[in-house]
């Protein structure tokens, strides 16, 4: 087992990324970045923070001890190798992960150990569901209206519903189609678009752009700029870095269950170790 006691914020600088370690076994942060740098980033009053986190499945460990501060309508980006962790930072927050140390708050509201439901219905958080999650034998509003299956009634999930068609033309012309006859860009789009339904704060996002034609790609990530636009809190992962770190205005680097770095998403894509890793140059 690692030790999983909070390292002390004062002796970690920013960064501890080493490419020789990458690959390699135990330990690979030297040091991360500080919680002062993570909560400076989030603009000095994190609306969802985490702090010390140790979690996996079952018995098994992935994140050693992490800490995640994002601001009220701030976008935060995940990047890092595949398996480091990603995901589980995501399904940590959603509660689809083993929690074994920690914690998790909204509006200094300790989250934690709510169930997924609560999450959505009580502190506003929603997980936009990964790739194929619609449902294709039925129409485009039929799928919004399921995106409000924690409402108090079905009158209120439409009227939901109707909002989220005025804000997007694209899919109000289709309502009646189903959904199995779009394309991949705009079914991820109805599934960021389901996820509205409940009118959460906090969208958590996973690889949005993945399997997408570059066309599509603009498409959908002109759809998290509006919900930017709107204020919505997003923490996101993104395989295309480029895309993400543009996007963002926090990046993180997750390495095998730890944060090797943090800065706001210019500064990392400058970075010239996150060049030569993640953004292919
Ligand atoms: N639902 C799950 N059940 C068990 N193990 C999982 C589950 N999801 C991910 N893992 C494991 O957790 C580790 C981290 O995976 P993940 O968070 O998906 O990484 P990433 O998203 O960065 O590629 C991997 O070893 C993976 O096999
Ligand atoms: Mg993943």
């Amino acid at each position: 087992m690692r030790e999983t006691s909070l390292p002390d914020p004062e002796r970690r600088p920013e960064r501890g990324l080493t490419a020789e370690a990458l690959p390699g076994e135990g330990r690979v942060v030297k040091e991360g970045p500080s919680r002062e740098r993570l909560t400076a980033l989030a603009g000095n009053s994190p609306l969802l923070r985490i702090d010390g986190l140790v979690a996996g499945y079952g018995k098994m460990e992935v994140l050693h001890g992490i800490d995640l501060h994002v601001g009220a309508g701030q976008a935060l980006c995940l990047i890092g190798p595949n398996g480091a962790g990603k995901s589980t930072v995501l399904h940590s927050i959603y509660g689809f992960s083993t929690i074994m140390g920690g914690s998790i708050t909204v509006d200094s509201r300790d989250i934690t150990r709510l169930g997924s439901n609560e999450k959505l219905k009580a502190a506003g958080i929603a997980y936009v569901l990964q790739h194929n999650s619609v449902f294709p034998d039925m129409t485009l509003e039929e799928n919004l209206w399921m995106g409000g299956f924690l409402m108090d009634s079905p009158q209120k999930a439409k009227a939901a519903a109707e909002k989220i068609f005025a804000r997007y033309p694209l899919l109000k012309e289709r309502r009646r189609q189903r959904a199995g006859t779009l394309s991949g860009g705009e079914r991820r789009i109805l599934e960021i678009a389901r996820s509205l339904v409940m009118e959460p704060r906090i969208l958590l996002v996973d690889e949005p752009s993945i399997g997408l034609e570059p066309r599509y790609i603009g498409m959908v990530f002109e759809v998290l700029e509006d919900l930017k636009r709107q204020g919505k809190t997003i923490v996101m992962v993104e395989q295309n870095a480029k895309k993400g770190l543009q996007f963002a205005d926090i990046g993180y680097v997750l390495v095998s269950g730890e944060i090797a770095m943090a800065g706001t998403g210019k500064d990392l894509l400058r970075d010239p170790e996150v060049g030569r890793l993640f953004l292919g140059g």
